[in-house]
């Protein structure tokens, strides 16, 4: 059972995330693109979606297994690639994947990651990898040998960033590269001491700010010299063509994350993936992006019963999860609530996290006349 550390809901680890990061981390974590407009129509979306329960099922025992990409797991859930976990705590990617270990949920190695796929491969558990291209594609193959090497079952590829997106507010803060000091983030620095001293001063002991772990030698450059995460990456020219030959090369299950658009999941199929991650990469790629859970229902239409079909994005409440499955979800991924209860406690805070999100859920099934995973999927369509 995840210590409470005082916090109710999501919500509240979010406020003590807050207090606790400079703000150019912060910002990092949590904003969106442009006018942030997609990141509030994630919310919205989720908002005006209602269920319509059903009573007297016997609701006292509510079981939340189910299968995710073929194996067995507590609740429908994993933890979605996040980059640059380690300014929000000290090696917090290990602290991300220990937890998801603990709660027996699928941990996403981001390829932006500040531990190596080695040192993270330490936590244990179910360890997936999400990968960007470099556009020495030679190099991306040998980060993927890597991974598949430390046990990682399943490559994602994330599709919905072909460019660098629009985050303004990374050029305003000095967060950017190469890192710069200016009177607004020294300061905003000196007045959080706790990360600074439970951060930065931990890397400072033990040689260094974090790099980005998974950078090929030829590309590799700290975190506060060379580029922000994903910024070396270089995926424009992708297509169905270069998909189909990571596919060929990857051994284990293969997804595609930040697909909107049916016809995008069926060619996907026809590509060979296991499956697709209906994702608008919360808010941070394309402001004026459709909602990934109102492209949901025309996905599940268009593969649903051929392939996984994973709802990301927007997802703060248990309530949110059984939304997504009631609409035909094979199972959500989470990227900013457990990125809060990480930037506020580290492991404790993710775990902290997720049992929020399990509880709400087991309460949401209940309410609704959902006694399984199977009674709540598709109870919407
Ligand atoms: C992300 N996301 C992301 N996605 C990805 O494929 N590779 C990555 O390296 C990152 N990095 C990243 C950093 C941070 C700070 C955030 C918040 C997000 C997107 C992530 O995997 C996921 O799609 C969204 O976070 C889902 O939306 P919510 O749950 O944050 O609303």
């Amino acid at each position: 059972m995840a210590a409470h550390l005082g916090c109710h809901n999501i919500a509240d680890l979010r406020k003590k995330a807050r207090r606790r990061l400079p703000l150019g981390v912060w910002e990092y974590l949590e904003r969106g693109v442009e006018d942030e407009l997609g990141l509030a129509r994630n919310r919205a979306a989720f908002d005006a979606l209602t269920v319509r329960p059903r009573v007297l099922r016997g609701v006292d025992k509510i079981d939340t297994a189910c299968e995710i990409l073929g194996i067995s797991a507590p609740l429908p859930l994993a933890i979605a690639p996040t980059g640059a976990a380690g300014m929000m705590w000290h090696e917090g990617d290990l602290a991300l994947a220990r937890a998801a270990a603990e709660a027996g949920v699928p941990f996403t190695i981001s390829s932006a990651s500040t531990m190596d796929i080695e040192q993270i491969a330490t936590a244990g558990g179910r360890r997936w990898f999400q990968l960007y291209l470099w556009e020495n594609r030679a190099l991306s193959h040998a980060v993927m040998d890597r991974a598949a090497s430390m046990g990682c079952d399943t490559l994602m590829v994330t599709l919905d960033l072909p460019v660098p997106p629009n985050r303004e507010y990374i050029l305003r803060n000095g967060f950017a590269t190469p890192f710069k000091l200016n009177p607004r983030n020294i300061a905003d620095v000196l007045l959080h001491p706790r990360w600074l001293t439970g951060v930065m001063g931990r890397y400072a002991l033990s040689g260094g700010i974090p790099t980005q772990a998974n950078l090929p030698d030829q590309l590799r450059a700290k975190v506060t010299q060379g580029a922000m995460p994903g910024a070396f990456f270089k995926q424009d020219d992708l297509d169905w063509a270069g998909v189909s030959e990571l596919r060929r090369r990857w051994p284990g299950k293969f997804i595609l994350k930040g697909v909107l658009h049916p016809d995008d999941a069926r060619r996907a199929l026809d590509t060979g993936a296991d499956g697709v991650v209906v994702s608008n990469h919360g808010g941070r790629a394309l402001d004026c992006s459709i909602a990934s859970i109102d492209a949901l229902p025309a996905i599940v239409a268009a593969v649903g019963n051929r392939s996984a079909v994973i709802l990301d994005s927007g997802v703060r409440r248990g309530s949110d999860i059984a939304k997504a499955l009631a609409l035909g979800a094979d199972f959500v991924m989470v990227g900013r609530a457990p990125l809060y209860g990480l930037s506020a406690f580290g492991q404790a805070g993710v775990e902290r996290a997720l049992e929020i999100l399990r509880t709400e859920l087991v309460r949401t099934m209940a309410m609704m006349g959902a006694r399984s995973i199977g009674e709540l999927r598709q109870s919407l369509s």
